[in-house]
């Protein structure tokens, strides 16, 4: 059967490093970017040189109709599809909640949360074998925040983690029966952009001798764990989790 993934948020970062060991492995990959995209083409190429398959597909994952249309492009162009990375998530400036508004709070929730259940959404609709789909694979980039809570840092970002720690364990035993599996990831402090968007590029260097191996992760540490999730080597394993943390 042909593989078919989704990974969203793929222009840098994790979702970067999933989609190119993706098709590595020989899914065709649809390259999900939000605003960047020349690195989002610059993922595709990559892939296409080493002989895979891409494309590369603008979308908000936190807009519905946004949602619809990627989910749209993919029939169209690459067949029905059998794995879906949620991966894009944002944080924002690091403070306290108490000084935290609405509007933050609502965009942190809007991309981490909302975009993930569309996506999963629309991936369900399509996979589901009571829907005539072929079954598949979800999984959800979540974070070691949604168990260590991000005080005086993201509070906000750790929650919506815990909230798709919840939707994972939830989701896995809805549609188990339809053949999907669904299983999440919590990264720890991964070497990617991220930091710098809560203010605080050299993060990882601050805090990498609380991690028991003493060093911040690459991202494709992180999506070695994803691809073996998403593969039929894990095809007993739904509603799980892997720490990706260095033990922390
Ligand atoms: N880095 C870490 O230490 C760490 C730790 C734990 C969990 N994680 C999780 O891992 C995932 C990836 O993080 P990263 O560190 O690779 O982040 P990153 O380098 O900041 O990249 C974020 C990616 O998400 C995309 N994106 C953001 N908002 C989007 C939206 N509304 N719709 C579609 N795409 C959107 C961005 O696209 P554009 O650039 O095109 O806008 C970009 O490709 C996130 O869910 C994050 O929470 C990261």
């Amino acid at each position: 059967m042909k593989k078919v993934l989704l990974v969203t948020g793929a222009s840098r970062g994790i979702g970067a490093a999933t989609a190119m060991l993706a098709a590595a492995s020989g899914y065709a990959v649809c390259v999900n970017y939000r605003a960047r995209k020349d690195e989002a083409e610059q993922v595709v190429e990559a892939i296409r040189r080493a002989g895979g398959f891409a494309i590369h597909a603008a979308a908000d994952v936190s807009k519905e109709d946004e949602v619809e249309r990627l989910f749209a492009k993919i029939d169209a162009e690459l067949g029905t599809i059998t794995a879906l990375v949620n991966n894009a998530g944002i944080l924002e400036r690091q403070m306290r909640l108490e000084e935290m508004d609405a509007a933050r709070i609502a965009r942190v929730l809007a991309t981490n949360v909302v975009g993930s259940f569309l996506c999963a959404r629309e991936a369900v609709r399509r996979m589901a074998r009571s829907r005539g789909g072929p079954g598949g694979s979800i999984v959800n980039v979540s974070s070691m925040a949604a168990r260590l809570g991000s005080p005086n840092e993201y509070v906000d970002y750790a929650a919506s983690k815990g909230a798709l720690d919840t939707m994972t364990i939830g989701l896995a035993r809805e549609v188990a029966h339809e053949g999907i599996r669904v299983n999440a990831v919590r990264p720890g402090l991964i070497d990617t952009e991220m930091h710098a968007s809560g203010g605080e590029p050299g993060r990882i260097d601050r805090l990498k001798s609380s991690v028991p191996l003493q060093r911040g992760g690459t991202a494709e540490e992180v999506a070695r764990a994803i691809l073996w999730l998403l593969s039929d080597e894990a095809s007993y394993t739904t509603g799980s989790f892997i720490d990706v943390s260095g033990g922390k």
